[in-house]
């Protein structure tokens, strides 16, 4: 049997701007993970989960159609990763065959709780992971994030691939993201061998080694969000008000170049003071296109860490799923604990995953 695990992920800074090329963000892979296997069948195939048997599904009226947003549906994903490895493989002369293809995930608990730990971008690299290990295909990460990257953009057709990013190549990454509007070009001209093989301008992966006193804290606010529709009301602010928006996303490159900066001189106050000036940036766009990104819970959870001298703020698109912490790894946590359980905020205890090669 084949077995393939990607790890889920978790924005630090850099968020909504990422969407944008040349605009980096930092994120962290964690050690949570998506397995899939994969094993030969003889007459029919079969795409099976546990997490994800009562999915529901979004439609909206138009005329006498409905139309379903399949975007947070994991099925999706996964048809459109193997529908991108099947196509490639058969670029490569293989041919193709019958399998059970079973997806486990840590990232949609069993009693349905989802922490926004990006479940869609997991699943959609180790199902590519997992058909080129059954088809005999040798995978480099570069080759690895660009098939992952195609395969999530057709179905949720938005967002920056910073999760396949941090779920290809682990660790903590400063991410920037490739010229959509090229590579939609690009497809139109290019074999998917060539594509594979070309530079993605705009994509840069950097990794990056966190200072050793950086402690990072996960706490969840047990409300999931929709990063898919939250962006797009972004969008919507950046088509109607684009001078806020392009002084949104310069802040936000020189907040995270200062942050990186603290990552290559191993200064965690750097780091620290940077993550509290996002969360004003990401206050502030909130506070200009009506989107709630920073909830009640989420800043309570914050504010409580800011106290005891952490840096905090919301994690990815925000409206719920979790915050971040960002602390001195000596300080005392007991009264940050007490009040985050006292308000319901539930710590994760997850740990950063790094890839080996
Ligand atoms: O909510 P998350 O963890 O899926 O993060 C979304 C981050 C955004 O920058 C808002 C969108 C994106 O695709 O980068
Ligand atoms: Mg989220």
């Amino acid at each position: 049997m084949i077995s393939a695990q990607a790890p889920g992920k978790l924005y630090i800074a850099g968020e909504y701007a990422v969407v944008e090329p040349g605009y980096p963000a930092i994120i962290v892979a964690l050690n949570q993970f998506v397995t899939v296997t994969i094993e030969t069948s003889r007459d029919y195939g079969r795409i099976a989960s546990k997490q994800y048997q009562e999915n529901s599904l979004y439609w909206q009226r138009q005329g006498t159609e409905l139309v379903f947003d399949n975007r947070d549906n994991p099925f999706h994903y996964i048809l459109s990763a193997i529908h991108l490895t099947e196509q490639y493989a058969q670029t490569l002369g293989k041919p193709l065959s019958i399998y059970h293809l079973n997806v486990n995930s840590e990232l949609d608990s069993a009693d349905g709780k989802k922490y926004g730990l990006g479940s869609s971008a997991a699943v959609t690299v180790a199902t590519v992971k997992a058909l080129c290990q059954f088809y005999d295909i040798p995978m480099s990460q570069d080759r690895l994030f660009k098939l992952a990257a195609i395969a999530h953009l057709d179905v949720q057709g938005n967002g920056s691939l910073g999760d396949i990013a941090a779920s290809v190549y682990g660790g903590w990454i400063a991410y920037q993201a490739f010229d959509r509007d090229w590579l939609a070009s690009a497809r139109r001209e290019l074999s998917l061998e060539q594509l594979l093989d070309t530079q993605w301008p705009g994509l840069q992966i950097e990794l990056l080694t966190p200072p050793e006193p950086l402690r990072l804290m996960i706490g969840w606010t047990g409300t999931p969000a929709s990063t898919s529709h939250l962006v797009d009301k972004i969008a919507l602010f950046k088509a109607t008000r684009r001078k806020d928006y392009h002084t949104f996303l310069r802040e936000s490159r020189e907040c995270l170049q200062r942050m990186i900066d603290g990552f290559h001189h191993q200064d965690l106050n750097a780091i620290q003071t940077e993550i509290a000036v996002n969360r004003q940036l990401l206050n502030h766009l909130a506070h200009l296109s009506h989107v709630t990104i920073e909830t009640t819970l989420l800043k309570t959870m914050c504010d409580i860490a800011e106290h005891v001298g952490g840096a905090a703020k919301s994690s990815g698109a925000g409206g719920g799923d979790c915050g971040i912490v960002i602390i001195n790894a000596a300080k005392d946590l007991a009264h940050l604990l007490t009040e985050w359980e006292a308000r319901g905020i539930e710590p994760l205890k997850l740990n950063v995953h790094h890839v080996i090669e």
